[in-house]
């Protein structure tokens, strides 16, 4: 059995919901389009499902229900996932059996939760081990987190799941213990100084951070519950539940020996295109030249995975009209009462500014005599449009002190 459709979006998260607003707003016809998902929902705000998904008062974040999709004559094709694609023949095989044709294939398939086993560490599916990656996931975690108030929990991961959810569970009154192999927290994106910050207000909070060392196992009762996590550092701590956030990896395994890939992804060009011209990739999933680093990357934020799709839409649509994707990377977070912007690239030298003893306060990364990359927390509306448009125009810095002494300024002059 199949299903033919003019367009395919393989996955069915952000990209995907992002990229059918943009199909509907350019006019797609009733029928043409479908979104094959592995998920049985409709697309959500990812991001949604370690803030307020995990808090007491729950999330209100708007979504497109599978109402629109169906009044926008576009098939979901939930539950199902594509267990084989040949991007010769134009092909997806479905888990079911059903071979669906595509002209054109979004690839939107996201990234996976890396597991401790990846890593030599058995115990991943114990009760009260939780990732997060989807709305499954999240809803796993909350009953986990229900059933252990007051209790003491293990953030493993100093990343962003593990700082969201370190939040999360603090605010759920449980005790929380860090443990992350890096000096400090967020070590892909914070200098050290900024990361001192936030660890001390997680500290205030009750956090505590174990650093510089891995989990090498769990203890487990005879209800298969981990009641403990031992550690590299030879301290066991007691857990009544632990949290993982250890990376991802793209999902790129369908086309593996079919398609272009580099630095994880799905290669593409700056009209999201792979290396199949019938075949774009948009989201996590996808590798593509950042115009203002002159440098092919993949990003994980969820701008990036609207922003992408859209382009990638455009770019089909109406290709003729739709230039070389020019992006701004930019990633936020929000916990307890702070709140940060990142733009650009945190590469070359950090220059800081502000009060990091009050509220706001920031840094800019110099590269190359450049101006590339700027943080801030604790801003305004205009503050942030500020730091994105002073990033945007790299500007050149003769002097270093001179920007450290405007702060903030700069980027609002710029
Ligand atoms: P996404 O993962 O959203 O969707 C992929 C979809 O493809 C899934 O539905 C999956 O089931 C499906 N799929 C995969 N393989 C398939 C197959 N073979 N067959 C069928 N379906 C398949 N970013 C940010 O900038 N700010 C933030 O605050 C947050 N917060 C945040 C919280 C949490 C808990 C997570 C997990 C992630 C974030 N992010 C974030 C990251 C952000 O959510 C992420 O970058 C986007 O969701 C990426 O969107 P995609 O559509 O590319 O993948
Ligand atoms: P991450 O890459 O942010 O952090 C991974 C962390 O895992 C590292 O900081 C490190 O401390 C730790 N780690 C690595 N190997 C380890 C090991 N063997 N043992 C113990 N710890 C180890 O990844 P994440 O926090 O898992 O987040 C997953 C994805 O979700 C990312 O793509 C991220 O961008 C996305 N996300 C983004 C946001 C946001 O933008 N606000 C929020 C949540 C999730």
């Amino acid at each position: 059995m199949g299903r033919a459709f003019v367009y395919v979006i393989l996955g069915g998260g952000v990209a995907a919901g992002y990229a059918a607003q943009e199909f509907v707003k350019r006019g797609v016809s009733h029928g043409e389009l479908c979104i094959i998902s592995e998920e049985p929902v409709a697309p959500y705000e990812r991001p949604a499902l370690s803030k307020g998904f995990l808090l007491p008062e729950g999330s209100n974040e708007e979504r497109l229900t599978p109402k629109w999709y169906k009044e926008h004559g576009i098939e979901l094709i939930l539950g199902t996932r594509v267990k084989s694609a040949d991007v010769r023949r134009k092909t997806l095989l479905t888990v079911t059996g059903e071979t669906i044709s595509y002209k054109i294939l979004i690839v939107a398939t996201g990234a996976r939760a890396l597991k401790l086993e990846e890593f030599g560490v058995t115990g991943s599916d114990a009760e009260n081990v939780c990732y997060l990656r989807d709305l499954a996931d999240a809803t796993r975690l909350v009953s986990v987190m229900q059933s252990c108030k007051d209790g003491n929990a293990v953030v493993i991961g100093g990343g962003y799941i593990g700082m969201e959810c370190a939040a999360s569970l603090v605010i759920n009154k449980i005790n929380v213990t860090m443990v992350f192999p890096e000096a400090h927290c967020m070590g892909r994106l914070f200098s050290p100084k900024i990361a001192s910050y936030y660890e001390e207000f997680y500290k205030s909070k009750g956090v505590k951070f174990i650093k510089g060392t891995v989990l090498t196992s769990f203890d487990l009762n005879s209800d298969g519950k981990v009641t403990a996590v031992s550690l590299r550092d030879g301290s066991k701590l007691p857990a009544d539940m632990v949290v993982i956030g250890i990376g991802i990896r793209a999902n790129t395994s369908l086309f593996e020996g079919q398609l272009t890939l580099e630095k994880g992804g799905i290669k593409v060009n700056g009209k999201m295109q792979s290396s199949n011209t019938s075949v774009y990739a948009v989201g996590d999933v996808a590798a593509f030249p950042v115009k203002m680093f002159a440098e092919t990357r993949r990003l994980e934020h969820v701008d990036s995975a609207r922003k992408s799709a859209r382009h990638a839409v455009a770019a089909i649509m109406e290709p003729e009209k739709t230039g070389e994707f020019d992006y701004l990377p930019f990633f936020y977070s929000r916990v307890f009462t702070l709140s940060w912007q990142f733009y650009g690239d945190n590469a070359g030298e950090v220059i800081h500014f502000g009060d990091f003893s009050g509220k706001t306060f920031g840094a800019y990364w110099i590269n190359k005599g450049h101006l590339v990359g700027s943080f801030l927390e604790g801003g305004t509306k205009e503050q942030y449009e500020g730091i994105a448009k002073a990033t945007r125009l790299k500007p050149a810095i003769e002097d270093l002190g001179e920007l450290e002494r405007q702060g903030l300024g700069f980027a609002l002059t710029a």
